[in-house]
């Protein structure tokens, strides 16, 4: 089994946070274009994500990143919405990240919010295919739900659950509910990534920030490792490290720490 390491970084801000990931990202973009293959990415949306997004986006602009070979996997997608849909994760991502960095639309891929009934399983597992077929993740950004989920994995989810799709949890969709004008407007349900999806990736970086994040991130880090908390799944990972300020870290202290 490989040994576990799990780093806890406390950072200032979710710039601070922004930096020290876009770095790692143009470091491994660096190792992988020397080693002859593309950088596989998979991201996530989310307000703790925008700040990675700008200062990637910051790097590409500045000549000190190249993507231009990279894919990207998003993590998941709301059904029911077209990737036109200006509430869509797929729009989400187009507009924060991948049209002004000019990423090229073939290589960000994203789960269809628009399969659906017997369609839907043959499009994760064929998004199952892809993930693989491109080399599996070199690193998945991650953010925290208020209730553990990481991707759409709600709790209940299973450890060595796969792309598919799942029911949001109701305060997923009461979060979500600030992006769509009311909670009864928001999609119930989604195609997500899986737990094991999610642990498959080499390195995961997983940002939380302020103190409605703070009881999911204990649970994560020293509750039982159960589909109570899918974050808490991530103990289970080789190379994990999360990053966080004060507010979302509470009594849990930063530290690095190898299990
Ligand atoms: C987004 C996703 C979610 C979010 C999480 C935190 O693609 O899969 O798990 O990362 O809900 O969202 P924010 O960052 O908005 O608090």
């Amino acid at each position: 089994m490989p040994q576990k390491s799990i780093s806890v970084v406390r950072v200032a801000d979710p710039a601070a946070a922004a930096t020290l990931v876009a770095d790692e990202i143009a470091q491994l973009a660096q190792e992988k274009r020397r080693g002859g293959s593309a950088l596989v990415l998979g991201l996530a949306t989310g307000r703790s994500t925008v700040a990675v997004y700008e200062a990637l986006t910051e790097r590409v602009l500045a000549g000190s990143l190249d993507l231009g070979a990279a894919i990207a996997f998003n993590l998941d997608e709301y059904c029911g919405l077209s990737a036109g849909d200006p509430r869509s994760f797929a729009a989400w991502m187009r507009e924060r990240f991948f049209e002004r960095v000019g990423w090229p639309r073939e290589r960000t891929r994203i789960p269809s919010g628009l399969v659906g009934g017997a369609d839907c399983e043959g499009h994760c597992a064929e998004y199952e295919d892809s993930i693989r077929a491109a080399g599996g993740l070199d690193l998945q950004l991650l953010g925290i739900g208020r209730n553990g989920h990481i991707g759409f994995n709600e709790p209940g989810s299973a450890q060595d659950s796969r792309t598919r799709r799942v029911r949001l949890a109701a305060e997923t969709i009461e979060d979500a509910a600030r992006d769509f004008g009311s909670a009864e407007d928001v999609p119930r349900s989604a195609i997500t990534m899986g737990v094991a999806t999610i642990l498959d990736a080499r390195r995961v970086r997983l940002l939380a920030f302020g103190e409605n994040k703070r009881a999911a991130l204990e649970r994560a880090l020293h509750g039982e490792i159960s589909s109570d908390s899918p974050a808490s799944f991530l103990r289970e990972h080789p190379d994990l490290c999360i990053y966080a300020d004060a507010a979302a870290l509470g009594q849990s202290l930063p530290r690095k720490a190898s299990v």
